[in-house]
């Protein structure tokens, strides 16, 4: 790739598509990328050899995606991606301390590489959600001297410029911003996949949800602007993108902060005029903000996926009140009604917490009593985790850890079951399938996802990677459906 074009481009770019927007850039970025780039040429010209870098992200979406601008940043200074085996120069940790086991796991995972490091002189950088809360900064600082750059989520932009300080004086280089910033767009960006990619709509979290460490450590709601969202939306559907995840914390309260009513329907509305975009999803709604406009555009936009992750945390009212939820279980069944009715072929996938402090057997009752009304396709389970300076840290923990177990077993064990019914619905049905490339687990079949967003692992001759195709359902379990396709559509 020929960075030097691409760094030209993205100045004459953000001049021409960001003035009159009222949106900042940070033009100084793509010279501290262009030092580093120029550096990492010498080095290449002396010694043959291009510098490596490896992600390892862990986390929701928001780190995906932020990994991808990293990425983007890096390639753009002339390093070179490898995968998790490689030795690399340099080795990113993207973080999420939404639970501890979130947080042991950088832990173990930056201590095991200390060997490497030292062994090819590789340095770590760590960035993402943990770095936002200073006990951890001075965690790794005081026992893990292999982290030579930290930096967090506000300001993820200025990687090139501490990078540039760290080659310059070998230094460990610290910055992390405490409060949220400004919006920066167009930064460099190497997208994961091409026919399917993530577009972040809203950054931040208002609710303070009194377990939830996300709104201090990704700050105030900000929405980009809807002409740079339909904007890039345009230039990946151009690039041979097909399927869009609109991502946000709560992509129901889009637009509030600027002032404007109802705009993540008009934007749902809007992605319908893009030609080459087959699939629209979005993640994450809250309950109390699912609008009617929303239930509309969802109904009467095609492009949209009969799919919603609607996460409901627990069926008790007593504990969704403590947890600052702000509906009732009888809040969330008559807005799953009302969503039924008007999309009769919905699917629905939620999370929910066990264990939180002071859940009584009736309160967990009550959460199975909401999975056999509501049959989710899919719930991502949780462990109530304590989280430093958050509300519920400091609420008594009445049920011992023994009885929280027996409960989230029991949760996996019925829902495990009501997945399992309505999976065998499908069997015998022919369903729409994104191709995703080769499964996981076997190389020599095809995988993908129905608009349901159900994992279907099928065997089709002339399908390739980013297709969509119809494929026959000829067994169905709860995690999976096993196919025969398939007729290209798409
Ligand atoms: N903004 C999204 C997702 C936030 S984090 C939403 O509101 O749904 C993803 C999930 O992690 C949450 O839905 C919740 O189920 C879970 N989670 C968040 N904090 C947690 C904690 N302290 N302990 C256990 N699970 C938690
Ligand atoms: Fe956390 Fe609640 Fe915000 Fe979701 S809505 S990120 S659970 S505070
Ligand atoms: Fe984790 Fe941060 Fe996402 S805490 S869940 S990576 S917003």
């Amino acid at each position: 790739m020929d960075t030097k074009n691409n760094i030209d481009r993205y100045k004459l770019k953000q001049k021409a598509s960001l003035s009159g927007m009222g949106v900042e850039n940070a033009p100084e970025n793509y010279d501290w990328i262009e030092n580093i780039r120029n550096f990492n040429m010498d080095h290449s010209l002396k010694t043959r050899k291009t510098r490596k870098f490896k992600l390892n992200v862990f986390g929701c979406q928001m780190n995906e995606r932020d990994s991808e601008t990293i990425a983007g940043m890096l390639i753009d200074m002339g390093f070179e991606e490898v995968g998790e085996h490689d030795p690399a120069d340099i080795i990113v940790f993207i973080t999420c301390c939404v639970r501890e086991n979130a947080e042991e796991r950088v832990y173990g995972h930056i201590g095991a590489l200390s060997k490497e490091c030292e062994e090819n002189g590789s340095i770590i950088v760590a960035c993402g959600c943990m770095m936002q809360q200073p006990h951890i900064v001075e965690k790794l600082k005081k026992s893990y001297h292999n982290v030579k750059i930290i930096f967090g989520t506000h300001n993820v932009h200025t990687f090139p410029k501490l990078l540039y300080q760290y080659f310059n004086n070998k230094k460990r280089v610290i910055d992390v911003w405490e409060k949220e910033d400004r919006i920066i767009e167009d930064l460099p960006v190497k997208r994961t996949e091409k026919h399917k990619a993530w577009v972040s709509i809203i950054l931040g979290c208002n609710n303070f949800c009194s377990y939830c460490i996300v709104p201090y450590v990704r700050g105030r709601e900000r929405s980009r602007s809807m002409e740079i969202v339909l904007n890039e939306i345009r230039e990946l559907a151009k690039d041979g993108c097909k399927e869009i995840t609109l991502l946000g914390q709560n992509v129901n309260s889009y637009g509030n902060d600027l002032g404007q009513k109802n705009l993540f329907a008009k934007l749902l509305n809007a992605i319908e005029d893009i030609d080459g975009i087959s699939r629209v999803r979005f993640m994450t709604s809250h309950p109390k903000d699912l609008s009617d406009s929303l239930i509309d555009a969802m109904k009467n936009c095609k492009k949209v996926c009969n799919h919603l992750h609607l996460p409901f945390q627990s069926g008790s009212t007593r504990i969704l009140e403590k947890m600052n939820r702000r509906y009732t279980k009888e809040g969330y069944l008559n807005l799953v009604d009302k969503i039924k009715r008007q999309i009769p072929d919905i699917a629905l996938s939620t999370d929910i917490i066990v264990g939180f402090p002071g859940e009584t057997d009736e309160d967990f009752e009550d959460t199975l009593d909401v999975i056999r009304k509501v049959q989710f396709d899919a719930a991502f389970t949780f462990i109530y985790s304590p989280r430093r300076g958050t509300p519920a840290e400091k609420m008594e923990q009445i049920v011992s850890s023994k009885v929280i177990s027996r409960r989230f077993q029991t949760l996996l064990d019925i829902q495990k079951d009501i997945g399992t019914d309505l999976a065998k619905k499908v069997e015998g049905k022919t369903v729409e399938v994104l191709v995703d490339g080769p499964s996981k687990q076997n190389p020599n079949i095809l995988s993908g996802r129905t608009r349901t967003n159900r994992l279907v692992n099928f065997e089709a001759e002339g399908v390739k990677k980013g297709d969509i195709v119809l494929v026959d359902i000829v067994r169905a379990g709860a995690f999976w459906l096993e196919g025969r396709g398939g007729k290209v559509i798409g």
